[in-house]
């Protein structure tokens, strides 16, 4: 998993890249290239982040590019394994975001003629073979390069031959063209150019485009040429940026309560028809829901949701097990923030061999999952760069309660009465959650006696499970301290072996049916000298008899309560990460989307 980008253009091409290089850093950032034609192809790499690689390389002139930021998959950290790759004159250059499956038979071949290989990449046979393919003409040598490539791959190709162009190519792995004036674009992601311009247009998979600075031309791999609809693009080139918060992840836990709204938007209404998805609803008596990581959270709070609101039985699978075992459900969901996860697009792709009516939950526009799912549901949280996902959960939590409540009033579940209830409700989250947020300060002392322990236990019932589950993800992810989530009934079937005066408990307690079990569970954590911290409703005195601290929420009924707990939880991960000075936003080893299996 890695960001790509290429420009075309009046301006200076090493600038351009070296600043959407670093928009794109949340798809890998353990080492960095760049490739600029001035007269001659000239390649810098090196290892480490973007401003490595800033720092090293010299002003060079050129106006046509490309550049790369890498996540390793195949080959360890190393300036030889750094894209772009050259060829072996170094008159072609690549950048390439996938996996080439077959790329050891085909760098065998290539070995036999001759070809010789400087890294241990997968990437490099693409520029090898664009190299032994090449006839006057870099899209006709792209064209036949991909067309033995076995994998996904976006590419972007240059060549010192041919100094006027870049050619670009994708299949399973995002590349969207940027159209400018005079200049033109193409990106893994639109932030990386989102500066420069907001008219963009798609790339499908088995299309390849031809990008000049007065011209786009994009065709399938036949050469048929295809006339493709330019899209304009709201967010604000300042929406990508930090604003003034220290960190995109913090900036981001403060955008929901606009993110909220936006969820929300032209979705509920205080009079009949209350919810509207727009989603065709038939076959919907049985569904599976599919994702990975902080969205497998969201699938099992949806779970509790869908069942409850709508009566209809869910299953709950990991992306990457209903590849191989899924049970065969009439309705897959789908649930994938990035719309790029690959295990998530796998599992959509199984689904729909099984001629499951497939839905994807996702926040990108033009991702690959909302091209193989039957309907999308977009979240509209807006670009979210931290590595943790923030803002995003609560859309996918936000969007799951809309999707279950339509459901249940299309179902006869729910009553005309319960829906308006919950519609008001609804349209009181976002101050909610801007009255969370105001209690940053006190959520800042509760990190100050969590920063320095070794392990943090969450709990929860019912739709606080996942909800705890996803406190201790956001906790371990970013401060690295061991963290792990519990059905609340659960610690005493082992866990509690581990409960010490070290072991703080984040005990998640609503007042819902389940409350007073909760606090049989938080007797029996205290009766092992763990300190407690209680997340509960305002106006829960009782509470106070047996936790050590207590950080209120508003009153909300559920689902809804999920959400201002979730931001409880972001923040205090934050702020525990920030007091061990951890690098938030980049945490060691992740990437912000996983395209490999
Ligand atoms: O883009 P997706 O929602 O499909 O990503 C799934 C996970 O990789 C993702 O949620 C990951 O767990 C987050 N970084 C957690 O904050």
């Amino acid at each position: 998993m890695c960001g790509i980008i290429g420009y075309v253009g009046f301006r200076n091409a090493r600038n351009i890249i070296i600043e959407g290089l670093k928009r794109l850093e949340y798809r890998g950032y353990d080492s960095a290239g760049i490739g600029i034609i001035e007269g001659n192809l000239h390649i810098y790499k090196n290892v480490g982040e973007i401003e490595n690689l800033e720092k090293s390389i010299p002003q060079i002139d050129g106006r046509v590019g490309i550049g790369h930021t890498r996540w390793a998959t195949h080959g360890k950290v190393s300036i030889e394994n750094a894209h772009p790759h050259t060829d072996c004159n170094k008159k072609f250059a690549i950048v390439h975001n996938g996996i080439i499956e077959n790329f050891k038979s085909l760098k065998e071949m290539l070995e036999r003629k001759g070809h010789t290989f400087s890294s241990e990449t997968d990437s490099e046979v693409i520029v090898h073979l664009i190299e032994e393919k090449y006839k006057g003409s870099l899209e006709e040598a792209v064209k036949k390069a991909i067309k033995e490539l076995k994998g996904s791959y976006a590419i972007i190709a240059i060549s010192q031959l041919e100094p006027d162009k870049i050619v670009g190519a994708r299949n399973e792995s995002p590349l969207v063209i940027g159209v400018g004036e005079k200049e033109n674009f193409i990106a893994s992601d639109i932030p990386a150019f989102l500066k420069y311009t907001n008219r963009i247009k798609y790339l499908n998979d088995g299309e390849i485009c031809v990008i000049k600075n007065d011209g786009i031309k994009i065709m399938d791999l036949n050469g048929k040429e295809i006339e493709r609809e330019e899209n304009l693009i709201k967010w604000q080139a300042e929406q990508a940026e930090k604003a003034g918060y220290p960190h995109f992840m913090l900036k981001e836990i403060y955008e929901q309560p606009h993110s909220i709204m936006e969820t929300m938007r032209g979705r509920i209404s205080e009079i009949e028809p209350w919810i509207n998805l727009e989603i065709d609803f038939d076959g919907m008596d049985e569904v599976a829901l599919v994702a990975c990581g902080t969205s497998y959270y969201a699938a099992m709070a949806g779970k509790y949701m869908i069942e409850e609101l709508a009566g209809v039985p869910v299953d709950i699978e990991l992306s990457s097990e209903y590849r191989y075992f899924g049970k065969k459900r009439r309705t897959v969901l789908a649930i994938t923030q990035s719309g790029e996860t690959a295990d998530t697009i796998g599992a959509l792709k199984e689904a729909k061999m099984y001629g499951c009516k497939t839905i994807v939950v996702t926040n990108v526009i033009g991702s690959s999952a909302t091209r193989f799912a039957d309907h999308v549901l977009l979240t509209r949280a807006g670009p979210e760069i931290g590595v943790a996902a923030t803002k995003t959960f609560t859309a996918q939590l936000l969007t799951l309660m809309l999707f279950s409540l339509y459901l249940g009033m299309k179902n006869g579940k729910l009553h005309a009465n319960e829906i308006k209830n919950y519609v008001a409700e609804l349209k009181r989250l976002p101050s909610i959650v801007e009255e969370v947020l105001e209690r940053e300060n006190e959520i800042k002392e509760i990190a100050k006696i969590i920063h320095d322990k070794n392990t943090v236990f969450f709990i929860g019932r019912g739709i606080n499970y996942p909800i705890a589950l996803e406190g201790a993800l956001k906790l371990k992810e970013i401060s690295y301290i061991h963290a792990e989530g519990f059905a609340a009934g659960e610690l005493k079937h082992g866990p509690f072996a581990l409960l010490s005066e070290e072991t703080p408990v984040i005990a998640l307690a609503s007042k819902d049916r389940v409350y007073e079990k909760v606090m049989g569970n938080i007797g029996e954590i205290k009766a092992r000298n763990s300190p407690v911290i209680a997340i509960a409703e305002e106006g829960d005195e009782d509470i106070t008899n047996f936790a050590d601290h207590v950080i209120y929420y508003p009153k909300l009924s559920f689902p809804l309560f999920s959400i201002p707990i979730a931001v409880i939880l972001q923040l205090l991960a934050y702020h525990t990460a920030s007091l061990r000075n951890c690098p938030i936003d980049k945490p060691r080893n992740l990437a912000k989307s996983v395209t490999v299996e």
